[in-house]
């Protein structure tokens, strides 16, 4: 495997190529091999300089790696990382505190660094950000949300003059996959699960998508780069997708919804005008016209609203070996041209500070499957604990449950989170209402 182009080569000013280590050679590390050499060519000539692959650092030297040299790789990724040669670093290992000591040791060595982990970044960012900029460094992570799509460009560069008010997107391939099986094949929540494992969709750590944690990292990105304000996971409400029934699916089609795990970040405006931002994760009801409704089996939409753009939307892959890896080279490519001609990509901006939202005063619309005793007087008992707490409701459809109850299905206007949690607390008191089946929230109307 050649590694040295020789066919450009103003390299960095000193003659020399621009050097890129690669820490890490999973799916995505062998993809970024494969891709750097495939395209080194035209690389170049992107660049502008000449580059050349220094090293990859893995776990494990005994393990085979057919078709790279082996001399190419090591298991001390921190020599690796402070050689003089050395000026990129590719970070794809994955997890939180080995990344978080190597991207911050390269970083602190004056290497530019490119990024795939969402979940470092989303824990991290202030500090890496910090470390960047005292080193006059890149810091790229365009493949830590939704892998293929370019959507942390667009909001860094092309955003950059227009003002967000809302980004909202299907982030996880895998709980995408769940819902759109589930929805078009009437299957458990269960069976399909077993089914996204078994085609090897499902993180090591299955909680990392089904709970919900994965698109909690992306959804933290991405407010922090709409909303100028850092936004860590830690401030992301997150519910997964592990209590969605066969019967939800069932009850949201026949009101003319699918229900979809989406990540939605929105800048809020109280009535005295003060600004804030929420970001949350859960499964929620998306009316079937919405163009998130038709992304189907692992794929990942982003739709953002911004005041003068208007609507734009992203779609395409958001996992996998060379979507990840696509984002990741257009990043070697833009840290490497900034080393041959000078310069710094669009860093972290954090001016506006705006505060995070409470989210008991977020607002929404919410669906609500119950079953109530079938007796005279209890669709007026039931939404009279709505009016109590000011939550206006938009349709009421009762049908037939068993011998002696009903099934009470509720879509509400919008109400605030905290008005609704103390309505189910109420609703679940009384004597009229035998099961609060399920609680979903309700977007895009
Ligand atoms: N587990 C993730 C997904 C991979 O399903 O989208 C990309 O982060």
């Amino acid at each position: 495997m050649s590694t040295t182009s020789s066919t450009f080569n103003p390299g960095k000013g000193n003659g020399e190529p621009v050097g890129i280590a690669i820490l890490g050679h999973g799916t995505v590390g062998s993809e970024v091999l494969r891709l750097l050499n495939k395209y080194e060519d035209d690389l170049v000539h992107r660049i502008g300089g000449a580059f050349e692959l220094k090293g990859v650092a893995v776990g494990d030297l005994a393990k085979v790696r057919p078709g790279v040299p082996k001399e190419l790789f090591t298991d001390d990724a921190m020599e690796l990382i402070n050689r003089d040669d050395v000026d990129i670093v590719v970070e794809v290992i994955g997890g939180i505190d080995y990344p978080h000591e190597v991207v911050l040791a390269a970083l602190r060595a004056g290497k530019s660094v490119v990024t795939a982990n969402k979940a470092l970044v989303a824990a991290h960012s202030a500090e890496l950000a910090e470390a960047a900029d005292e080193a006059g460094v890149d810091l790229y992570f365009e493949a830590a949300v939704a892998a293929a799509i370019p959507v942390l460009g667009p909001l860094r560069r092309s955003l950059a003059g227009d003002r967000v008010l809302s980004v909202k997107g299907i982030v996880n391939g895998t709980t995408n996959f769940i819902l759109d099986a589930m929805d078009s094949t009437g299957a458990s929540y269960d069976d399909m699960f077993a089914e996204a494992q078994r085609l090897g969709y499902v993180e090591a750590d299955p909680s990392a998508d089904i709970d919900g944690h994965d698109a909690a990292s992306k959804a933290a990105i991405l407010a922090s780069l709409a909303f100028h304000t850092r936004v860590t996971s830690d401030d992301v409400y997150c519910e997964g997708i592990s209590n969605i029934s066969a019967t939800d699916i069932k009850a949201a089609q026949s009101a003319g919804y699918t229900i979809k795990l989406l990540a939605i970040c929105e800048r809020l405006i109280d009535d005295n005008g003060q600004e804030t931002v929420s970001a949350r994760v859960h499964p929620t009801l998306v009316p079937r016209s919405h163009p998130l409704a038709s992304v189907d089996k692992s794929f990942n939409a982003i739709f953002i609203e911004a005041e003068a753009a208007g609507r734009l939307m992203f779609y395409g892959n958001g996992a996998g070996g060379a979507p990840t890896a696509s984002a990741v080279l257009g990043d070697i490519v833009g840290a490497a041209r900034n080393k041959v001609h000078g310069g710094r990509a669009p860093g972290e901006s954090t001016y506006a500070s705006l505060p995070i939202a409470d989210f008991g005063d977020v607002e929404t619309r919410y669906h609500i499957d119950m079953e109530v005793d079938d007796r005279i007087g209890v669709l007026a008992e039931t939404a009279a604990v709505f009016s109590d707490r000011g939550i206006s409701l938009r349709t009421v459809r009762q049908e037939e449950g068993g011998e002696d109850h009903a099934r009470l299905v509720i879509v509400t206007h919008k109400a605030k989170e905290s008005d609704l949690a103390a309505t189910i607390e109420s609703l679940n008191n009384l004597p009229a209402v035998k099961a609060v089946n399920s609680v979903i929230r309700l977007e895009g109307e």
